[in-house]
């Protein structure tokens, strides 16, 4: 290469990358709109934050530190229960709820069909039968009468999740498991902070498990989960199971499992516990403003009776499948994201069909799963942002 071509070659790059930069990505990226921005909730709290996080690295007591005994303490305050044991993840929530029911191999356990797989998984994993409930078309939550249709002399427990940021119709499930005596474990993990008939969710079951992956309501900067209960029994049993099934140290009862919240992780918990209400009526104010632009020509959310709405997420139906392809594909072009929770029924995902149960099909999961589109949905999105969402959209 000529000394003349490698200017000019260079000359060249660098109006390229200017004329390029000056274009469409820059601007695109600038004014993207993701899911959920966890990166503007932490500048917001970025003190608090730091602080929180050089005081345990300060102290190295990384594995069951004093902010994990604060946040068991601070989240059996927030929520009016008596028990929470902290552990490292949702599923393993589920897990050890599961575990310390002492269930028999092949015992039922009713799950929704529309959901993050979490309470299928782990009832399988454990050797129990995930039997599948459909659920209600507007609500989206566990249908009572298909868990009524489910029920047989193996069912043991029905696990509902407060799916999208409300509570499942925890009056019927609570009835139903009465009547046939079975447990309640409530999955709350996308509705922390919601409540039914004034109680929280989590604490109306006899378990209650949640998760504090980051995009969650209440979340942390990794993984993270809890379980809680008011019940003695149980709360010794899944402390047990949460520590290789040993009390006294090096000498086992039970087989176990480690499941542990990290020390950083509860400290950050405990910084953005305070402020979960405030954020949670923030994502009720935007879920209005979409209300309020999109109820004439989308079916907006609808709460269910007796439940507070947190909007984990705004989720609407659309027509059909192809409507809602093409509407992706204009929120895409605009620079927004949308996602599709859930795309596949897990009643009829190969892995569940051969272990799995279910007496009605779940045609209503089959619907919604066909049509469904979530929208972003934080408490740092901007009355801007949402203006160009709705705009793209109407
Ligand atoms: C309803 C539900 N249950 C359980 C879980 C599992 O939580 P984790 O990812 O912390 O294991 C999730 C996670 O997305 C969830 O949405």
């Amino acid at each position: 290469m000529t000394r003349d071509t490698f200017i000019h070659l260079t000359i060249f790059v660098h109006k390229y990358r200017k004329s390029s930069f000056k274009s469409v990505p820059l601007s695109l990226m600038d004014t993207s709109i993701t899911m959920v921005d966890l990166r503007a909730q932490y500048l917001r709290y970025k003190s608090e934050i730091d602080t929180a996080i050089a005081s345990v690295l300060q102290s190295t007591d990384f594995i069951e530190g004093e902010a994990v005994r604060l946040f068991s303490h601070n989240l059996s305050q927030y929520l009016g229960v008596k028990h929470v044991i902290t552990c490292a993840n949702g599923t393993d929530a589920l897990m050890l709820a599961l575990l310390s029911l002492k269930l028999q191999p092949a015992d039922e356990i009713i799950v929704p069909s529309f959901t993050f797989a979490a309470p299928a998984e782990t009832s399988a994993f454990l050797g129990l039968t995930p039997v599948f409930a459909d659920v209600y078309p507007d609500t989206f939550c566990i249908d009572p009468q298909s868990i009524i249709r489910n029920i047989t002399s193996r069912t043991k427990a029905i696990i509902p999740v407060h799916l999208f940021g409300q509570c499942a119709n925890m009056d019927a499930i609570m009835d139903i498991a009465a009547q046939h005596n079975l447990f309640v474990i409530e999955d709350t993990a996308q509705a922390f902070g919601a409540s039914f008939n004034g109680k929280k969710a989590g604490t109306i079951g006899h378990i209650g498990c949640t998760s504090f992956f980051p995009s969650k309501n209440l979340g942390c900067y990794g993984d993270g989960g809890a379980v809680f209960t008011n019940d003695d029994t149980l709360a010794e049993s899944i402390r047990l199971f949460a520590h290789h099934g040993s009390r006294t140290k090096y000498l086992h009862e039970t087989v176990g499992i480690n499941s542990r919240l990290d020390t950083l992780q509860a400290a950050i918990l405990n910084v953005k516990l305070p402020y979960l209400d405030e954020w949670n009526n923030t994502r009720r104010i935007i879920a209005s403003k979409y209300n309020e632009a999109l109820s004439s020509f989308l079916k907006c959310p609808v709460t269910g009776a007796h439940s507070t709405h947190i909007f984990h997420q705004y989720t609407v139906p659309l027509q059909n499948g192809e409507v809602r392809g093409v509407l992706q594909e204009r929120l895409k072009n605009n620079g927004i994201a949308s996602t599709i929770y859930y795309p596949f029924p897990l009643n009829e995902q190969q892995t569940y069909k051969n272990i799995s149960k279910c007496a009605d099909g779940c045609p209503v999961t089959k619907d919604i799963c066909s049509c469904v589109l979530s929208l972003p949905i934080y408490p740092e999105l901007s009355d801007e942002k949402i203006d160009r969402i709705i705009k793209v959209i109407a």
